[in-house]
């Protein structure tokens, strides 16, 4: 961060794990974490998933973004992992914490998006999106919180909501729900933290120019949302068009402008905040 001429590296000799860091969202926080200081903990899981009708990411994506981190002047331990994987995670967590030599920042990032009217979802795609994005969320924090807890120096946890984790958005509701649970896991994880001065909140970003969202590197975008064009249709429009409305005269924001607030979140700049959710989302969930 560039401040009246200086570099403020507000996270110098800490260590920040960030999942799900092969690219989009994921990549931004761990290139910003690191320009900021920070030595990188990254996974991903670099595979295809039945419930997404985009691009998964790639290896070659992870790779990536841990030459990225170390164009930053930082370390960086990274492994293609899924977060379903509570003995893989477990594994990269004691290999990157003895080689980085500590723990002070979590970024949850991970996550997929499967679209379909709540009726029609298929078992099995309910139980990806309910497996990746809740309960592996819950299985990385069972394996940093008690090495957070026993290092005793406080900390910061960031876990990616969504606006949907506020509000009813038609068409996603596995989605909608993880995103939910997500905001419950970080008030009741905030409280429990809280005598270890570990501080855990939720970011809910509004529309990512990312992969997810259906951009490519080049920021052009197609199309990830087969659900789109109902929105074109008058009748839909005139109930459900609103929900997806911001205030500001913009329709998406960029991966940097999510990880501004990550940062923000992960320095002490942020040290009395805690338990809360935080849009980043040109003020959708305002109105
Ligand atoms: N893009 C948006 O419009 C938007 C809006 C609100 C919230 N979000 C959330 O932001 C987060 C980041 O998404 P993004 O927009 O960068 O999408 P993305 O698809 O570009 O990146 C997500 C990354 O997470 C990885 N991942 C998914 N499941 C994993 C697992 N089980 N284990 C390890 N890695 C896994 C994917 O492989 C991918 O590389 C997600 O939690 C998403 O739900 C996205």
């Amino acid at each position: 961060m560039l401040m009246g001429g200086l570099i403020m590296e507000r996270l110098s000799g800490k260590v920040a794990l960030v999942t799900g860091a092969a690219r989009g969202q994921g990549r931004a926080h761990a290139i910003r974490l690191a320009s900021e200081g920070a030595d990188i903990i990254a996974f991903d899981s670099c595979s295809a998933f039945k419930s997404t009708n985009y691009d998964p990411s790639t290896l070659a994506d992870l790779e990536e973004t841990a030459k990225l981190v170390e164009a930053q002047g930082r370390r960086v331990i990274w492994r293609q992992l899924d977060a379903r994987d509570f003995p893989a995670v477990k594994d990269l967590v004691e290999e990157g914490t003895r080689e980085l030599g500590r723990l002070d920042v979590v970024v949850l990032n991970h996550g997929i998006c499967h679209y379909g009217y709540t009726w029609e979802v298929t078992e099995e795609n309910w139980d990806e999106v309910i497996s990746v994005n809740l309960t592996s969320v819950w299985k990385v924090l069972k394996a940093v919180v008690p090495f957070m807890r026993e290092q005793g120096e406080g900390g910061s946890i960031i876990i990616t909501s969504s606006v949907a984790g506020v509000r009813g958005n038609p068409f996603l509701a596995p989605y909608v729900c993880s995103k939910h649970a997500l905001v419950g896991l970080t008030k009741t994880l905030a409280n429990e933290l809280g005598q270890n001065r570990i501080r855990v909140n939720t970011v809910l970003p509004g529309g990512v120019m990312t992969p997810m969202a259906g951009f490519d590197w080049n920021g052009e975008k197609g199309e990830s949302n087969p659900f789109a064009g109902e929105l074109n249709k008058p009748e839909i429009a005139a109930t459900l068009g609103p929900i997806f409305m911001n205030a500001l005269p913009d329709k998406w924001i960029e991966p940097d402008d999510v990880a501004n607030t990550v940062a923000f979140l992960a320095s002490d700049e942020s040290k009395f905040i805690t338990g809360t959710e935080i849009p980043v989302d040109l003020g959708s969930t305002a109105r």
